[in-house]
């Protein structure tokens, strides 16, 4: 089974609405359209820059999508401060990052909390890409593959086949992001397995076809070897894809 890779910027909570049109430009002089046919690339800037983001790619023809980081689980009503998945679909978005560690950690967003927004992400149109990952000390004390396959199974609940083959998985360890540790291909390799067997164990007809990313300080250095694994399906990029020439290079992956 050949899945499309998917490379996605996470800009996190940086760029103003200019800079993020400079990067846009940017980036487009420096990649190559056949790393652009390769793979599915999605930029993810923070709200203010969405729509400055999605008219230059308009404008510039460019093959890439662009993404939210969160999104709210109501369509519409009295959430002061919130944005929802009505408001992103009308702006041309395709793909929203839900359950970063981020936001589980300084946001207190539970699996239950994900997997409200993962439906209210379908019902809007939008692919969600879930994140899930481990602490070091879970990875220490030998408990990765119990904590991602229960943050995969309570994060993705009562979900159709056909919604869970559309599913963007992320598997970033914690101690990986933003650390300048990347888990080994192996490992990341390895753990990926293990998410794509406990999908399986639920949807078997359509555990195939999920795409899998990692994520944690990929760079230009070490997107080779993790994108070499066989079940690794795309990167999700913290600090490298704040730099378009970085970003560029990791999206033409040897
Ligand atoms: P990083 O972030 O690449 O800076 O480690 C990845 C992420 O948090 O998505």
């Amino acid at each position: 089974m050949s899945r499309k890779p998917i490379m996605a910027a996470n800009w996190k909570m940086n760029k103003t609405h200019i800079e993020a049109i400079h990067f846009v430009e940017e980036f487009r002089n420096r990649v190559e359209q056949k790393g652009l046919n390769r793979s599915d690339v999605v930029i993810c800037p923070p709200f203010t820059s969405l729509r400055s983001v999605q008219t230059v790619v308009d404008s510039e023809d460019l093959d890439v999508a662009v993404g939210g980081q969160n999104m709210y689980h109501e369509d519409a009503g009295a959430y002061t401060g919130e944005v929802s998945g009505p408001m992103l679909t009308k702006l041309g978005v395709k793909y929203v990052i839900l359950g970063h560690s981020e936001r589980r950690d300084y946001f207190q967003e539970s699996d239950e909390t994900v997997n409200i927004k993962v439906k209210a992400a379908f019902r809007n149109g939008l692919t969600p890409i879930c994140c899930v990952g481990e602490t070091l000390r879970e990875r220490e004390e030998g408990f990765t593959n119990s904590k991602v396959e229960w943050q995969v199974v309570h994060s993705l609940a009562n979900l159709t086949d056909e919604q869970i083959a559309r599913t963007v998985v992320a598997y970033e360890p914690i101690w990986a992001i933003g650390t300048g540790k990347t888990a080994t291909a192996q490992d990341a390799q390895d753990t990926i397995c293990v998410i794509r067997t406990v999908i399986r164990d639920h949807h078997p007809d359509v555990a195939d076809q999920v795409r899998i990313q990692y994520g944690g300080s990929v760079n230009p250095g070490n997107v080779d070897e993790l994108m070499a694994q066989p079940d690794i399906d795309g990167a999700l990029v913290g600090g490298a894809s704040l730099d378009p020439v970085q970003f560029a290079r990791i999206v033409m992956f040897e």
